[in-house]
């Protein structure tokens, strides 16, 4: 009987050791990347970066907030811009966090944003501050902005 329970045993021994490693490999391509002024690193302006940097997709990095911003001509990206954002309207209430806008006009984070039931984002250019009135409850900012509305602009 003993003998028959023994490598039983081992492959229950060894399934609890792998298990461990198992758990990282589903967070690989999950890198920590945040926008900063004048890197070029990112890409495809525009698009819906959450496409592809998501859990599980092809992008290196899982966003949770990532966007373009445009010049009021909407067609030529505004860089090194400056995403807000606020638990009220209109720049008043608390400050949860800011982003930088790349050189390219990109601006992402991988960083944890809890949406609630919405918060509510700025974007500042070198001589103004737009506002988005309504709250934002998604991070995929080019989700709306190019498809459903205009594209992020400011000044
Ligand atoms: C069609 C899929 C796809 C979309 C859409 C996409 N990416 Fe990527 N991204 C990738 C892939 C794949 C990589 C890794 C290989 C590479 O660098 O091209 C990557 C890499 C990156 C990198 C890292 C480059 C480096 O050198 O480490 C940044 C930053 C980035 N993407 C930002 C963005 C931003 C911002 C957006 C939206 C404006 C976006 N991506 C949209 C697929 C995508
Ligand atoms: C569900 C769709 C949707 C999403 C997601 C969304 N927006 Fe908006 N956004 C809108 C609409 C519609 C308007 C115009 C009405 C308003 O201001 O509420 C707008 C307006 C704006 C404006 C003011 C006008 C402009 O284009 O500059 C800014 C700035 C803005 N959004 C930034 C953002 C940012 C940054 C994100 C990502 C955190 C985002 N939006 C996500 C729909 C969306």
């Amino acid at each position: 009987m003993k003998k028959k329970i023994l490598p039983w045993l081992t492959m229950i021994v060894s399934v609890v050791i792998l298990l461990p490693s198992c758990e990282s490999d589903e967070n690989e391509g999950n890198e920590e990347m945040v926008s900063s002024y004048n890197e070029t690193e990112s890409h495809k302006m525009g698009q819906n970066c959450m496409s592809c940097h998501k859990s599980g997709g092809e992008g290196e990095g899982w966003f949770n907030l990532a966007g373009t911003v445009y010049e009021d001509n909407k067609s030529t990206t505004y860089p090194n811009a400056t995403v807000k954002i606020y638990d009220e309207p209109n720049g008043v209430g608390s400050l949860i966090g800011t982003i930088e806008v790349d050189g390219l006009g990109n601006f992402y984070t991988t960083n944890n944003i809890d949406f609630g039931n919405g918060l509510y984002v700025s974007v500042s250019g070198d001589t103004e501050t737009i506002f988005m009135i309504a709250p934002v409850t998604s991070g995929q900012c080019n989700s709306c902005h190019g498809v459903s509305t205009d594209k992020i602009w400011t000044r």
